[in-house]
Formats: C-alpha cells, sequence, structure tokens
C-alpha cells in the first residue's frame, strides 16, 4: 500500500512549572504548549502481514520497542482492529532528546497516519487517552496551537491561539535525559526549600495558572490590538515577560550545562525579548519582535557554533492545514 506522509511538528513550552511528586511517580505540573514550524516527517505503510518495523537513517533514534511509535503502533493495531503489517519511517530533522517533543510528536503522527492508512478514526477521547498512555507530551500534539498542559502535563486543553511569533531555536549537541531532569529537581528542591510542603507546591502551580490567565486577558492577547506604536507580537512578547512565566528546569539543567545557560545569555543579546529552555532542554528558543530579527539572531548564534533555525509558531488551524502531506 502506498504510504501516508505526515509533518510531525515540534513544540516549546512558554513555562513550566513543577509541582510536588505524585503517588504513580510523576511531577505534577502547568506549562503552556505552543507547537512550532519545525518537524520532522513521518511515513506510515500499512501492508500485509504482522509485525512492526521501525526505519530511521539517524542512529540515535531506537528502532525497537523503546521507541514511541512502536509503542503507538502496537495500541492504534488493537484500538483499530487491524491486522496488518506497519512499517514506521521517520525522516529525522528535530534534535534527540531536545525537549521540542520530537519522539511524542513521531508517536502523535503514527496515530493519525494508521488511522488515515486504515480509514479508521477512533473517537476524539479514545485518542486523547491513547496518546496519553503513550507519553505525557504526545496528547498537546493532537490538539496543536496554545494549549495548557496539567496532570502530568498529558491533560490538554486548547488555549486562545496566539499569533504567529518569530522565534529562533538552538539545538546544542548535548541532550538532556528527562527522568534525570525531574530527579534533579527532587534533589534541588530537597535542597532549597527542605520539604516542599503540599500548600506551597500547589500555590507554586496556581501562581502559574494565574500568570497564564493574567497574559491570555491582556488587551493585546484578546483584542489582538497593538499597544501604542507597538506590534501586537510586540505587546504580546513584552506582556509574556511581565507575567514572570518561567520554566523550572532551567534551575536544574543551567547549573549542569553552563553552556546552556551562556546559550539563552546569546539568545537575549541577540535581541530575543523572551528567551528560554524549551522543556527539559537542552534546546533553547527566543521569540522575537519580526522574522528579520529572527533570522539576524539565527546567524549570530550558528556563528557562535551553535546550531540555530528560525522559524515561526504554529497555529492550531495552520496545523491541521500542514500536517499530511500530498501522497
Ligand atoms: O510521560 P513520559 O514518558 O514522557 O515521561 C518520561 C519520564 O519523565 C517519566 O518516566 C518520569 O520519570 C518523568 N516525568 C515526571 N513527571 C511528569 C512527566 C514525566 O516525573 N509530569
Amino acid at each position: 500500500m502506498k504510504p501516508v506522509s505526515l509533518r510531525s511538528f515540534a513544540k516549546i513550552n512558554l513555562g513550566l512549572c513543577i509541582g510536588p511528586v505524585r503517588r504513580d511517580g510523576f511531577h505534577e505540573l502547568r506549562t503552556v504548549y505552543q507547537t512550532i514550524a519545525l518537524h520532522d516527517v513521518v511515513h506510515i505503510t500499512l501492508g500485509r502481514g504482522r509485525g512492526i518495523e521501525l526505519r530511521c537513517s539517524d542512529p540515535r533514534v531506537p528502532r525497537d520497542q523503546s521507541n514511541t511509535c512502536w509503542r503507538m503502533a502496537e495500541k492504534m493495531l488493537q484500538a483499530l482492529k487491524l491486522k496488518n503489517r506497519v512499517v514506521i519511517e521517520i525522516e529525522k530533522r528535530l534534535p534527540v532528546q531536545g525537549g521540542l517533543g520530537g519522539a511524542s510528536g513521531n508517536a502523535a503522527a503514527t496515530l493519525l497516519g494508521l488511522e488515515r492508512a486504515a480509514g479508521k478514526q477512533l473517537r476524539p477521547e479514545d485518542r486523547l487517552a491513547i496518546a496519553a498512555e503513550v507519553g505525557s507530551d504526545v496528547p498537546l500534539f493532537l490538539i496543536g496551537g496554545t494549549v495548557m498542559g496539567v496532570g502530568r502535563g498529558e491533560e490538554v486543553y486548547p488555549l486562545p491561539d496566539l499569533p504567529a511569533i518569530p522565534m529562533v531555536v538552538a539545538t546544542p549537541e548535548v541532550g538532556v535525559a528527562t527522568p534525570h531532569a525531574f530527579a534533579e529537581w527532587d534533589r534541588w528542591t530537597a535542597k532549597e526549600y527542605g520539604e516542599l510542603t503540599a500548600e506551597q507546591a500547589s500555590d507554586r502551580l496556581k501562581r502559574f495558572g494565574s500568570r497564564v490567565s493574567t497574559l491570555l486577558s491582556v488587551g493585546s492577547t484578546l483584542s489582538g490590538a497593538p499597544a501604542r506604536g507597538g506590534s501586537r507580537v510586540g505587546s504580546l512578547l513584552l506582556d509574556l515577560v511581565r507575567t514572570g512565566i518561567e520554566n523550572d528546569f532551567e534551575r536544574v539543567v543551567f547549573p549542569e550545562y553552563p553552556e546552556l545557560r551562556d546559550l539563552k545569555q546569546a539568545l537575549r543579546r541577540a535581541g530575543s525579548v523572551y528567551a528560554s529552555l524549551s522543556g527539559s532542554g537542552s534546546a533553547l528558543y527566543g521569540l522575537f519582535r519580526t522574522k528579520e530579527d529572527a533570522k539576524n539572531a539565527a546567524a549570530r548564534i550558528v556563528s557562535s557554533g551553535t546550531p540555530a533555525q528560525a522559524t515561526v509558531t504554529l497555529g492550531r488551524g495552520q496545523l491541521r492545514k500542514k500536517t499530511f502531506l500530498a501522497g
């Protein structure tokens, strides 16, 4: 059968607040996910026979059951009651262990690709449930655009889409393992606060939620009207800075990888209004007022020796329109 080909977009986190460890061992968290235009390409083929085969020329991508696409394919074959062989081919462009949700996006693309190849669709709530079983960062890609993530990040709510924001993604060579970053966070909070009381921890989460709410209710975001003399994106970015939304992972990842802190500074010096680590890293991003600013900044970061690309945030509608490649 002919393959179904899809773009598997990346995400960044506009702030990420880590709460207490839950009974299931995961951390309660709050974050705003934002999908962006950078992507991998995934090809899904459904054929005669049985079994799952993964193809990827990047040696860092596992080709066995440990790959999120494999786990997704297993679950989808069962959910769609298919008795077929599945071949998943990943054209890897996004960094591995980069904090851009590359592997999670690939898993979401596998879900959508298998549905399309089989000519069958799950109910939206069943899709979200399967995505959440495969990984905390998978469901967001089924919504796309600007998305509130709560619970362990898998409980997702669409937020009003922000306008397209020019940005730079810098992808240093190092990979940061997310479980390790969470463990470091636990060590850091124990040292910093002694034991965080349940009340202190939930206050931090509430504060993050109210900052997001403030950001989304200020004039430039809701009405689309720019502050006097400025652009809509410019006003929005200033509002974002004012909220003080941060990514908690920076507190533990930067001391371990000081070059990432330096890279954030370099993005700021290159003119970004807001810069941050994405997820647990190692990718950092900077948001800019104009495409031109982002392009110039990317060139500066590249000339200082770190791979970087200018890109743009991707809203829900655009993501839906651009996901399937004509085949
Ligand atoms: O859900 P996902 O497979 O992406 O999570 C990878 C690992 O990250 C988990 O096994 C857990 O150690 C950690 N994690 C966590 N709290 C979260 C999300 C992930 O501790 N909210």
